[in-house]
């Protein structure tokens, strides 16, 4: 098939994972990024946190959710009692995918193919870590984890197996992006505090 496939190399643990998806063309995406961003965090995490794909900051800084979803992320989970740096972040696609508005980078969304191309990545960091939960931040993240087509509205807060062969459970919840357009300001808050809610449950999932 298509993707990222030949590019994994088996067995591999997260370093050399990180290092052989450099050299990626799975699909079109790694052309126009500056370069791939793979993950951050410790192989041996019981929770695994599962984004969209990089944004602008994380484009230029080579780390996943180092710019403004990373900042309400990283309030999340602090709120929720989760230890940033004990957990293992990551995206469902591994470039950054923008549309060129004069010197501005406006973020576009993967397409499914993107997902799906880049896919045997994302498995394959789950085959190393093994975590208890892995957590899907928004529906490109469930897609990837659950290969099909999920609304955030009606899943969130379940508990559901994943498609992957250890069957992960995967904790379904919103973007942290997604707090970010809310402009008022209670439903801000009310968002950001069911998304701790969410991100409590998975605490408990993971003892
Ligand atoms: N949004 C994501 O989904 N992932 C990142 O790494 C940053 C922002
Ligand atoms: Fe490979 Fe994924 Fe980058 Fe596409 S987005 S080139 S599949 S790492």
């Amino acid at each position: 098939r298509p993707g990222a496939q030949e590019w994994v190399p088996e067995g591999a643990g997260i370093p050399k994972l990180r290092t052989a998806a450099e050299a990626c063309r799975g699909c079109e995406l790694w052309r126009d990024a500056t370069q791939v961003v793979f993950s951050d965090g410790s192989a041996s995490a019981r929770m695994v946190l599962v984004g969209e794909q990089p944004g602008d900051r994380e484009d230029i800084e080579g780390e996943p959710f180092v710019g403004p979803a990373g900042r309400i992320l990283s309030e999340a989970l602090e709120a929720a009692g989760i230890d940033r740096e004990g957990v293992y972040l990551t995206n469902a696609v591994k470039h950054f995918r923008f549309e060129r508005r004069g010197k501005r980078r406006i973020h576009e969304k993967p397409g499914v193919a993107h997902v799906e191309a880049c896919a045997p990545w994302l498995e394959a960091e789950l085959r190393v870590v093994r975590p208890a939960v892995a957590v899907a931040l928004g529906a490109t993240a469930a897609r990837a984890l659950l290969q099909r087509p999920v609304r955030i509205g009606e899943t969130r807060g379940q508990v559901i197996e994943g498609a992957d062969p250890q069957g992960t459970p995967v904790l379904v919840t919103v973007h942290p992006a997604s707090l970010l357009r809310l402009r008022d300001q209670q439903d801000r808050a009310a968002a950001f505090q069911a998304f701790v809610g969410d991100l409590e449950r998975a605490r408990e999932l993971i003892g």
